[in-house]
């Protein structure tokens, strides 16, 4: 794997040049946050070497290298989900080719329920921790020491000195920005009403179908995390119509501009 990783991240940075510090992925419906780039290149996935493609409507599938707040960055305009049927470790390779390019930081992004009674509909929600109930994991495997330890520490999955920057500027600026644990699960059925109500009893605010094995990983190679969730659907109110697909691309990407000064505030200490 790591021949892989050094032969797709040698490709990148001799195609971009990139000399940044920080990658951002974007979740469903929030696309647009490319606009508030100034971009220097775009590369669709197929085009670059050993990236998986993503095949899921509200995820463009191109990366792009730019800048943001005068700072270099790359972001994901589209992830890839397990429930897409690529393995752990596939849908988290590009983590692994942002470290070998330099990165230290990871901004994450997604939509998610809600289930946390006191959350709306086009709510933040700031990742404070998570729970993991992908039933597997994508450290799984022979583990290469180059690239982290065995057994990594997830006491700190999500930095708190990122929160706390993230806490302060939507505290000055007025912007609503609830804090919680995220929980991931495989997808790509929404969950049952039943299992919505199980997600708040054992400790869950938000339930979605990616970021966690992004963050393992990321946490694997020693990177600080920060993420943020748009709640695009209450778990715990039963819908007249039941979730679908449409709501929640409409409601992250009503929700994105806040979430976009949220992010501008904490490259901005980056
Ligand atoms: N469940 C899982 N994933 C989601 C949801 C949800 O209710 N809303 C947006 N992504």
């Amino acid at each position: 794997m790591l021949q892989k990783i050094e032969a797709t991240a040698n490709f990148l940075k001799d195609k971009t040049g990139f000399e940044g510090k920080t990658a951002i992925i974007l979740g469903s419906g929030l696309g647009n946050y490319v606009d508030k780039i100034e971009i220097q290149h775009t590369l669709a996935y197929k085009d670059i070497p050993n990236f998986p493609v993503s095949t899921i409507a509200g995820h463009a599938g191109k990366l792009i290298v730019g800048k943001i707040k005068g700072k270099q960055v790359a972001v994901m305009q589209g992830r890839f989900h397990y429930y897409e049927g690529l393995t752990m470790q596939e849908l988290t390779f590009p983590v692994r080719v942002f470290k070998m390019m330099g990165v230290e930081n990871l901004l994450v992004s997604n939509a998610a329920g809600g289930t946390n009674y006191s959350f709306e509909v086009g709510d933040l929600m700031m990742i404070t921790d998570h729970i993991n109930l992908f039933g597997t994991n994508p450290l799984i495997g022979s583990n290469d020491e180059e690239l982290g330890p065995r057994f990594p520490n997830m006491s700190e999955a999500y930095d708190t000195e990122l929160c706390e920057v993230a806490r302060n500027f939507a505290r000055s600026n007025n912007i609503r920005l609830n804090e919680g644990v995220y929980v991931g699960m495989s997808g790509p059925s929404f969950e049952t009403n039943a299992e919505y109500r199980f997600l708040n009893t054992i400790g869950g605010d938000a339930v979605g179908m990616s970021t966690v094995p992004e963050v393992i990983v990321a946490n694997h190679m020693s990177m600080r995390v920060f993420g943020v969730s748009v709640i695009t659907n209450n778990g715990l109110e039963i819908p007249e119509e039941g979730n679908s697909h449409n709501e929640v691309l409409d409601v992250a990407s009503i929700s994105a501009s806040s979430l976009e000064t949220i992010f501008g505030a904490v490259i901005d200490v980056l």
